[in-house]
């Protein structure tokens, strides 16, 4: 087989070298292509565009596979913790109990907050959208760490930040929810576990403790590790791009979380339980919904259906929904908004619409039913998937440095204007 491909432009040709992953996957390197030739790609939305080499984790969209450093998600799903699925997606390879045991450790030493961060948190309306509140306090962050301003990829430089950043992300999420609430701040508590003590921080009252359910404890772990990674999403190719300028990881990942927010991206979760609930409080047939959503003069969408990558089942759907019926059994659950789910992925799974265009429940489908069951406030569950995601983030932005990859600076075709002279105000 060749590894070259020729690209044949206005009589320029040039041999482009195909770079061939470990799964086989192709592409093909046009790092030299508007040096040699003046021209360049045009790929708006980069469906068609590599953007990095990564060892981190692998999508086949045909297959429905998704794996973090080379391990089944179904696996992982099955037998890990989140802490564990933390680890391996930041250093490569699982981690022995001792590697755990220290992981653990600093993750919980690093859960309190600086007590001056009280009066930013005071400063933010009831009303604030929590997504805004994590942004800006992973940045306000960064003010109480200025000696860990650095791009630092080993050592303590990059350590102690990564621990503070995925330990802290659980009490700002957190002290958001009950800024919102009026409820004063819940310090953590070191004998919790990762997802214990952020149910208790979010719930328990002041004489009135949050008791940890284990199977809620377990579901949320379930949650947080189907969102540990998912390659160059929206947020994660965010990061890396704002990481490329060298700015910090607290900077960095405050950015990934503005990316997330959105409602095509990890916003799509609480969309999906608005779309249900709107279905079932105002009794709107399937079909109808479906045949709106069809429709290309109608705003209605079906969220939560639907992936650039997967163009099968997304795996993650597949094991969230296994995990709903179970969790909601556990909790004597009866949650219409289920019922509804799974008739209208039946509805559209049936559908030439659908089918044609290969549209297929995402995470985001079932996620939001499971969150509800556990007790998540629908205006938190963007946050939840920003919590499940900052391993990943995290992960993408040493990997960047360590290729000690150049800026991001994507180039355009100029389609405005060409010159023209400037002309006075009073004669235009
Ligand atoms: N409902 C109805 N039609 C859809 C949907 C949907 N959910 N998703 C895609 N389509 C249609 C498009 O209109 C388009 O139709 P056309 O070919 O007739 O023009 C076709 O399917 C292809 O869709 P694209 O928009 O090209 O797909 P793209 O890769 O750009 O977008 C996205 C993917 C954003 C996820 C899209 O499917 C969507 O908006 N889904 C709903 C929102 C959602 O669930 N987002 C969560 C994604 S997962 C995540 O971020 C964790």
């Amino acid at each position: 087989m060749s590894n070259k491909a020729i690209v044949e432009y206005d009589g320029k040709k040039l041999e482009l070298d195909a770079i061939i992953g470990t799964e086989n996957e192709v592409g093909l390197d046009i790092t030299q292509l508007r040096a040699k030739t003046g021209m360049i790609t045009l790929d708006p939305g980069y469906g068609n565009t590599g953007s990095c080499t990564s060892d981190i984790t692998f999508i086949d969209g045909e297959k429905g596979i998704l794996r973090y450093r080379g391990y089944a998600i179904e696996e992982l799903a099955e037998k890990s913790t989140f802490l564990e699925t933390a680890f391996l997606v930041l250093y490569g390879h699982l981690p022995s109990q001792k590697e755990l045991n220290t992981f653990s450790a600093g993750i919980s030493a690093e859960a309190g907050l600086h007590y001056a961060m009280k009066s930013h948190f005071d400063g933010f309306p009831a009303n604030a959208p929590p997504m805004a509140i994590l942004s800006a306090m992973l940045n306000t962050l960064a003010c109480y760490n200025t000696e860990l301003l650095t791009t630092a990829t080993d050592g303590p430089k990059f350590e102690v930040p990564a621990l503070k950043i995925m330990s802290k992300v659980r009490t700002i999420a957190a002290w958001a929810y009950r800024t919102s609430k009026g409820r004063p701040y819940m310090p953590p508590s070191p004998r919790l576990s990762y997802c214990g003590n952020f149910l208790h921080m979010m719930f328990s009252q002041p004489f009135d403790l949050y008791e940890v359910i284990p199977e809620v404890e377990k579901a949320l772990d379930l949650f947080l590790i189907l969102h540990a990674d998912h390659e160059q999403n929206c947020s994660t190719s965010t990061v890396r791009m704002v990481g490329s300028a060298r700015a910090n990881l607290f900077s960095s990942v405050a950015a990934g979380v503005g990316a997330l927010w959105g409602p095509l991206h990890g916003g799509a979760n609480a969309e999906v339980i608005a779309m249900l609930n709107n279905i079932h409080d105002n009794g709107i047939k399937l079909s109808d919904y479906v045949e709106a959503a069809k429709d290309k003069n109608s705003d209605t969408k079906l969220m939560g259906f639907g992936h650039r990558v997967y163009k099968s089942f997304d795996p993650r759907a597949k094991i969230l929904k296994l995990h709903v019926d179970r969790v909601l059994d556990k909790l004597h659950i009866d949650d219409p908004l289920l019922d509804i789910a799974k008739q209208l992925e039946d509805v559209a799974l049936h559908d030439e619409y659908f089918i044609e265009r290969n549209l297929y429940p995402n995470v985001d489908f079932y996620s939001g039913i499971l969150l509800r069951a556990i007790g998540i406030p629908v205006n938190m569950f963007t946050v939840m998937f920003a919590i499940g995601r900052m391993p990943g983030w995290i992960a993408n932005w040493r990997e960047m440095l360590c290729q000690e990859q150049r800026i991001s600076r994507p180039r355009q075709i100029y389609t405005g204007e060409t010159l023209r002279s400037y002309v006075q105000i009073g004669s235009r």
